[in-house]
């Protein structure tokens, strides 16, 4: 069974990493969404809430599972006897990141697990995370970039103003 590990902070999940995801499942049996963390970036969302949008957002892909991992993607490829990491690029800064990252995970993995990198759909080109919070920072509708699931989202919502307060 070819296993892959989509990992990622997806704060929020967006619609173009439905899209790589989707894609993904289409090419591996078994397919790990994995919510981790990157040393980079302050989260808006708790690895739970963010677990949430993306298990609810991905429940039609038979074989995806969505797991919040808080360690090394290369420790979580040995666990899980990944073949594949698969991450998305918009551009060449996407993509020089992800080549570094991809040359740190071989190593780490011993070269049980390689890096494969799909290019994002056009209409994906424009989306992030970063735009997604900054929209929700300054109360615009972010409905466009985001699965349905994610734009509903209770933790989503309430980041907008429009949920519910307890
Ligand atoms: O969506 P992102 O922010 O581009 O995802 C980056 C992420 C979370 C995949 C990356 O930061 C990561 O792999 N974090 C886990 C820790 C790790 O393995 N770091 C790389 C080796 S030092």
């Amino acid at each position: 069974m070819r296993c892959a590990i989509c990992p990622g902070s997806f704060d929020p999940f967006t619609l173009g990493h439905l899209d790589i995801v989707r894609r993904t499942s289409r090419l591996f049996d078994r397919v790990i969404v994995a919510v981790m963390a990157n040393s980079e970036k302050h989260n808006l969302f708790s690895p739970e809430e963010r677990a949430r949008m993306i298990r609810n957002a991905t429940a039609d892909v038979p074989n995806v599972e969505v797991i919040a991992y808080d360690g090394l993607l290369s420790q979580l490829c040995r666990e899980t006897g990944a073949a594949a990491i698969v991450k998305g690029v918009r551009g060449t800064q996407d993509l020089e990141h992800e080549r570094m990252m991809a040359v740190v995970n071989h190593k780490l993995t011993g070269g049980e697990a390689e890096t494969l990198l799909l290019f994002s759909e056009p209409e994906h080109l424009h989306i992030s995370s970063t735009v997604v919070r900054e929209y929700l920072k300054y109360g615009l509708d972010c409905g466009e970039l985001l699965p349905p699931e994610v734009a509903g989202d209770p933790a989503l919502l309430l980041k907008t103003g429009r949920g519910e307060r307890r």
